[in-house]
């Protein structure tokens, strides 16, 4: 989730740079930095932090005019800390190529081991410097910079947009981009790229899009752009009817569906880089031992709201694929509660921010009772990520709106990618049936897009509910933490009565409350107790209350025990939470409107909850 942002033109200074990467800042950002490109030399400049109190007036870097180009960065750590030298621009040997990347390079370290054997020097620890070195590889071999750049994006794998300069040749930017967004702008004698319009707007409205594996060379007042093969290609010119702030929201009206619309790539990055060439796990982020683990014969997880809700799901994956008692807990209880826990124990703490205090007073408890402590979190060197033993990084991007939604999505996939690793390392699932889950995963994005596109089903279903005011939410197995964040979403954004309980609970008592007019959404999508939960919703459809059902795509037996149904598509029902959500957090977000409360900013919450 990096912002991108380049210029080739007469006024290549570092203000122009500074101007189009705060308009970048929305996206959230840990560290920034620009390069000037000017005849046989390269300016750069590195910070952590914001970029708020810059003077870009004041600054020396590139200030005598020579510039003719320049890139400029904001950086959400993935491969490496916050750090100045992790900060982009990245340099090659030489320090007459500079890249900025967002995105991950997959195969990042067997190339930076092959580019270190052949004597190259790497000072930082993330993925994107690798791609320097490489393009130095290319012109030292005499190609020019858009020939060496083409033969790097040749080299590696993963999801990326990149703008590449060198000293050789400082009126040229090249740019590509696979999976993460790119898009450029034309205006008098000038070119621009950036990884959102939003950095554009202001300079000029005709902005075109990149495809996939295309290549652009910009230069003052050009475009060109090609294939990989370097093919002449057209590029599609978009219409920018949008002013600064819709832009910011991609178009979207709110943060919050921005960011509903973001979980596929949320859930893809975070199983990006995960797999080895034989399709095995390799969890190298997370500084645990395989030895480390093979100890462990008690699993803890402990979190709050949306997150205790991921680890509640992660509970029936590990037990069930790695046959080790998991206790799950609110992070708030469990620190007073005298835990039961030893140096055998992996405690695992799941937060979004990495900040929220429960968690991490939890988390600091755990330690010193002995245990292990690994950190699930959307926060690279997050405070609970400096103090863990191990940390997880779900690859989410920053999340603005206050309720969370792709992080939600990205802890569940994290959490059962950690539950197939400790199977993997603890042999409790043959290699086979793990490489087959994991396959499984990888298509989740795909399905979790299907699944957004049926928003204006949603609708019509939340259109017919706007006079409910107490819901209940019911589900079994992995259905029930589902029930549980359908409800959660639904009390923050809409401010409704809404409970989440375990549907063969609810005859032992709340069972009470229902009434002609009460909703029941019940969460029918296939898991072993999937039959049970039909029974469960009879009970309710009997008392006259209005049953909603989150069914699997065409499940006729499930429809015919509903008033409405939201369809899903099928999946593992270890896996299905991660669709199943979808449709609850538009009932939630759908409702919130039409009761005219704002999404993204929901009355007495808080983004990050730092206090007791
Ligand atoms: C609900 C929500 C909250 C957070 C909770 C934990 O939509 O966002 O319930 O999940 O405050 O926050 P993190 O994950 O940052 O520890």
């Amino acid at each position: 989730m990096c912002g991108i942002f380049g210029y080739a033109g007469p006024d290549a200074r570092p203000e122009i740079l500074i101007e189009g990467i705060k308009r970048l800042e929305y996206r959230g950002y840990d560290s920034w930095g620009l390069c000037l490109a000017a005849e046989n030399h390269l300016t750069l400049l590195r910070r952590v932090g914001r970029i708020g109190g810059v003077d870009a007036s004041a600054l020396a870097v590139g200030r005598d005019g020579s510039a003719r180009s320049g890139i400029a960065h904001t950086r959400w750590a993935t491969h490496g800390a916050p750090t100045e030298v992790n900060a982009h621009p990245h340099v090659d040997c030489s320090g007459r190529i500079a890249i900025i990347h967002n995105g991950i390079i997959e195969n990042h370290a067997e190339l930076r081991a092959e580019l270190e054997a052949a004597g190259h020097s790497l000072t930082s620890a993330t993925d994107t410097e690798v791609m320097a070195h490489l393009v130095e590889q290319g012109m030292a071999d005499g190609a020019s910079l858009t020939a060496a750049t083409r033969a790097m994006l040749r080299r590696v794998r993963g999801a990326f947009s990149i703008a590449v300069v060198s000293a050789d040749e400082p009126d040229t930017i090249v740019a590509a981009r696979r999976s993460t967004p790119l898009v450029l702008g034309l205006h008098d004698g000038m070119a621009l790229l950036a990884s959102d319009i939003p950095a554009l707007i202001g300079h000029t409205r005709r902005v075109f899009a990149l495809a996939d594996d295309e290549v652009a060379v910009l230069t003052p007042g050009a475009l060109a752009v090609t294939t990989l093969d370097g093919d002449p290609v057209e590029p599609e010119q978009l219409t920018i009817t949008w002013d600064l702030e819709a832009a910011q929201k991609g178009g979207f009206e709110d943060y919050m569906s921005k960011e509903m619309h973001e979980q596929p790539q949320a859930v893809a990055d975070t199983l990006l880089d995960r797999r080895g060439p034989g399709g095995e796990l390799i969890l190298d982020e997370m500084r645990l031992s395989a030895d480390d683990l093979r100890r462990i014969d008690k699993v803890f997880i402990v979190a709050c709201g949306s997150s205790y809700h991921a680890a509640l799901v992660a509970k029936y994956a590990i037990e069930h694929w790695v046959k080790v008692p998991t206790e799950v807990d609110i992070a708030s209880e469990f620190r007073y509660r005298d835990p039961v826990l030893n140096e055998r124990t992996l405690c695992v703490g799941v937060s979004q921010s990495g900040e929220t205090l429960d968690t991490s007073e939890a988390m600091r408890e755990a330690a010193r009772l002995g245990a292990k402590v690994l950190v699930v979190s959307n926060v690279v060197d997050s405070s609970m990520a400096r103090a863990a033993d191990g940390v997880l990084y779900t690859r989410a991007g920053p999340e603005i709106g206050v309720a969370s939604t792709k992080c939600h999505l990205a802890q569940i996939v994290a959490l059962e990618v950690l539950g197939l690793y400790l199977a993997q390392i603890l042999g409790t699932q043959p290699a086979t049936e793990i490489n087959e889950i994991l396959n499984a995963m990888e298509v989740l994005p795909g399905l979790v897009t299907t699944a957004l596109a049926r928003a204006g089903d949603v609708d019509d279903v939340a259109a017919k509910l706007t006079d409910a005011r107490d819901f209940f939410f019911l589900g079994r197995h992995v259905g029930y933490p589902v029930a549980l964040e359908g409800a959660l979403k639904l009390k923050e954004l809409a401010y409704l009565r809404a409970e989440g309980y375990p549907a063969g609970e609810l005859k032992h008592g709340p069972i009470a409350l229902i009434e002609p007019g009460t909703v029941v959404v019940g969460i029918a999508t296939r898991n072993p107790l999937w039959e049970k939960v039909l029974s469960n919703v009879a009970e309710v459809r009997s008392r006259g209350a209005t049953v909603v059902l989150v069914a699997d795509d065409g499940d006729e037996e499930s429809a015919a025990a509903a008033d409405h149904v939201l369809w899903v598509p099928p999946t593992y029902p270890l896996l299905s939470p991660v669709v199943g959500v979808v449709p609850l957090q538009q009932l939630a977000y759908r409702l919130a409107r039409l009761h005219g409360h704002d999404p993204d900013r929901p009355r007495n919450l808080a983004k990050t909850v730092t206090v007791e």
